[in-house]
């Protein structure tokens, strides 16, 4: 190994801050940086960021992971980027910033979802063209909302970019986009794996816009001399396609063949399946997307408060905990789990249903909201807190239940996110899916995947599965309890009924809250 080229950079552009990770050829990771940034809410369900923050935070965390291994600027042998996914960056002829970018977790979009079926004519051809149903924080509908919104920075439009190409173009002056950040967009035929003219027609976008779509392990620059003084890489250093956040944690967590599926719990929960071929769900509740993996897909269902309702559920009735927690110096979430395990699996009849934000899989519906179906006087603060880890597991159980309607094989999950530093809900999740859940070496999610994918493009290794071979290894494994599971199940049958039951009070409820 030459000592010139010792690292790979990883830059992860996330919601809440920018994360930059050194590994070393051999993929192991040598240190990493975050770097936050505000997001902005101009108005409610809106949720927008400013692409100018996004690029200091990458020049100081570059900064600091340099610092942090004495790296020189010669010594990184290339980049590798990713983000959130679906965020609309409008440059104009002179490649300044139009307005903000409008984020995945905006909401505002709803009528130009609706726009964009009728134009395309209808759920079944949209799915066609694209593998995907219109939801409000994907791209499409963001530029529609910008032309019938504001027009007058519509005209202005002579670029389309996602958030980490962002930083690609100000690092390397180029236009590219990788395809599973492409497929998020609903402007990118997933089965073909390149824009779909038939899409931009109906839509009347201009496809000179958009940049050039690129697998993941793929070379789409190098940072010029203007990138390299204000970001302190060496100008000539490879940029990588990269990949959208949520393919290139399918990356970082090994999910590269048939029948290892990772489940992740952050703010949002996340089930994700490694596809040979660009399988659909005839209604479009699971996202089609290509995967990281040149020449493979993956299918993927989002919930939007998984972590995010245990967070909830912290603050508003565990003070106490909190406060305790503080004073033993250990994580509140250790308190909420220890008085978890009192209540008996299945909680005496108590279901939560997650729907605090609204919800994306499997009911894309911004109206729903959260609920305790089935307190009984004789229940306690256990029950609750065991019944939040349980409806949320339930909900990540829906989108694996979808997959299944696919023939997707289920071996293993593979449990990351905050969720999976607990036992206690690893074990949970075993017996809720009913199948063996195991967490692995690395816990650095999609930045780490970004780095594995610019070690590829560089020539460390040949292929993005024998780079995940070569790096990653199963740490821990829990296996269903069959007594529990067939609890679970039961419950799970009548979790699934939960929303269609109270789908129209939602739409009542959300008109009386406004
Ligand atoms: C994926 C998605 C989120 C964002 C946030 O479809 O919306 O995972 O990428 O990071």
């Amino acid at each position: 190994m030459s000592k010139k080229t010792s690292y790979l950079l990883g830059i992860d552009v996330g919601t809440s801050g920018l994360k930059a990770i050194l590994i070393d050829r051999a993929g192991k990771v040598v240190t990493s940086a975050l770097v936050e940034y505000p997001l902005l809410t101009p108005k409610p369900g809106w949720a927008e960021q400013e692409p100018e923050a996004w690029w200091k935070a990458a020049v100081k965390a570059i900064g600091l992971v340099r610092k942090q291994a004495k790296a020189r600027a010669e010594e990184i042998a290339g980049v590798g980027l990713t983000g959130q996914m679906h965020g609309s960056v409008f440059l104009d002829k002179d490649n300044q910033v139009i307005r903000p970018a409008l984020l995945w977790c905006d909401q505002r979009t709803a009528a130009e979802c609706d726009e964009i079926t009728q134009r395309v004519g209808g759920l079944p051809e949209l799915l066609r063209l694209t593998g995907n149903q219109a939801l409000t924080g994907f791209t499409a509908p963001k530029v529609l909302w910008l032309r019938n919104q504001e027009p007058k920075h519509y005209e202005r439009v002579r670029r389309l970019l996602l958030p980490k190409d962002y930083i690609r173009f100000r690092l390397t002056g180029e236009y590219v986009i990788d395809v599973a950040d492409a497929s998020g967009t609903l402007l990118f035929d997933v089965k073909a794996r390149t824009w779909s003219n038939a899409v931009l027609d109906r839509l009347g976008i201009r496809r000179d816009i958009l940049p050039q779509a690129m697998e993941s392990p793929e070379v789409s620059g190098r940072v010029t001399a203007a990138g390299a003084k204000a970001s302190g890489l060496a100008a000539g250093t490879p940029v990588v396609a990269g990949a959208g956040d949520q393919a290139a944690g399918g990356v970082g967590n090994g999910i590269t063949r048939e029948g290892i599926i990772s489940s992740s719990l952050g703010t949002s929960g996340v089930m994700f399946a490694y596809a040979k071929e660009p399988n659909v769900d005839s209604q479009g509740r699971l996202h089609t997307f290509c995967h990281g993996v040149p020449g493979a897909w993956h299918v993927m269902g989002v919930m939007l408060s998984a972590g995010g309702s245990f967070r909830w559920y912290r603050d508003a009735l565990n003070g106490d905990l909190v406060a305790a927690a503080k004073k033993k110096r250990v994580d509140p979430y250790e308190l909420m789990t220890a008085e978890a395990k009192k209540a008996p699996a299945g909680c005496e009849g108590l279901i939560f249903l997650p729907y605090l934000m609204g919800e994306r899989t499997p009911y894309p519906d911004p109206n729903a909201r959260a609920v305790f179906f089935g307190l009984h006087a004789r229940h306690t603060r256990p029950h609750l807190t065991r019944s939040v880890m349980e409806g949320v597991t339930f909900g990540l159980r829906d989108s694996l239940e979808l997959m299944g309607l696919l023939n997707i094989p289920v071996r293993e999950i593979r449990a990351s996110g905050g969720g999976a530093k607990s036992p206690f809900w690893c074990q949970m999740q075993a017996d809720i899916f009913n199948a063996p859940v195991v967490t692995i070496n690395v816990n650095e999610g999609p930045a780490f995947g970004a780095a594995l994918l610019a070690a590829v493009g560089t020539g460390a290794f040949k292929s993005v599965p024998e780079a995940c071979d070569a790096t990653i290894r199963v740490a821990r494994r829990w296996d269903p309890d069959p007594k529990q599971a067939g609890l679970y199940d039961e419950l799970y049958g009548v979790y699934r009924t939960m929303y269609g039951a109270v789908k129209d009070r939602y739409e009542a409820l959300a008109k009386l809250a406004k």
